[in-house]
């Protein structure tokens, strides 16, 4: 059986040493896939993001990355091990400019190949990065800075991308283009762990998903237990009568 990309064994964490906001938390992720996390406002799906990266350290349990455990990283060395992460919030440098901010992750890393390259197709995807790639990050409206988000994301090519909330404040023109970016990046074998809002999206994209509810993962399948006949709780939480 293939290995999983990423997986976490039996992880608990969280921000205050006596509240627990994930727990015990068993998921994986695989190459060439999309695997979709759902669940409510707070359920923690954010903070399983961190715990991955490395801004929060698991209490208990393990997260490992083509085997290895990334217990250890500090979350700025995960460029170097082919993981990228695109926040809820912004990673972007708002003073610097767009052209900096798309090209600082490779500048600094000599043996990143065939770059010059996609720096180009990112420009030709994103018309108005190539517009506005001389003006500070910072000006750009909220959807323009999550498809600079992106283009980072593009050029670094990475073998794994956790994506948090990538539709949040985009049209739904731009949301529907970066779903389909996501599909893409998945065709070409990256592994991505994705959350979004839209749920209907997530469960179309992902081939396997897991639902986080406080904190718990109370349930996980293929997408196909998820779609037409909709999992109960998501049905609930879409409001659909049944
Ligand atoms: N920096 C923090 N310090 C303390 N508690 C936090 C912090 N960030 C989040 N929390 C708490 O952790 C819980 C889970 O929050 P988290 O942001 O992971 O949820 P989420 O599933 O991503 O929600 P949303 O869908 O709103 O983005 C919440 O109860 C929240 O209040
Ligand atoms: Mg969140």
């Amino acid at each position: 059986m293939t290995e999983p990309l990423l997986s976490l064994k039996n992880v608990t964490s969280g921000y205050a040493k006596d509240i627990d906001v994930l727990v015990d938390v068993n998921l994986e992720v695989f190459a060439g896939q999309v695997t979709g996390l759902i669940g409510l406002n707070g359920a923690g799906k954010s903070t399983l993001i961190k715990t991955i990266c490395g801004f929060l350290k698991p209490k208990i349990g393990e997260v490992f990355y083509r085997g290895k455990s990334l217990n250890a990283i500090q979350a700025h060395e995960l460029i170097d091990y082919g993981i990228s992460c695109i926040p809820q919030e912004s990673s972007l440098f708002p003073f610097l400019s767009v052209q900096d901010n798309l090209l600082l992750p490779v500048r600094s890393r000599k043996s990143m190949q065939g770059w010059q390259q996609r720096y180009e197709e990112v420009l030709e995807l994103f018309p108005i990065l190539k517009l506005k790639r001389n003006q500070a990050a910072g000006e750009l409206s909220g959807g323009q800075q999550k498809q600079l988000e992106f283009a980072k994301v593009w050029i670094l090519q990475p073998q794994l991308c956790l994506v948090d909330e990538p539709s949040i404040g985009l049209s739904p023109k731009i949301a529907e283009e970066i779903f389909i970016w996501l599909e893409k990046f998945t065709q070409n074998g990256m592994g991505v762990l994705l959350i979004d809002h839209n749920v209907r999206r997530v469960v179309q994209m992902s081939q396997f998903l897991y639902v986080l509810s406080l904190g718990k993962i109370s349930a996980s399948g293929p997408q196909s237990q998820f779609t037409g006949d909709l999992h109960e709780q998501v049905k609930e939480w879409l409001g659909i009568n049944f």
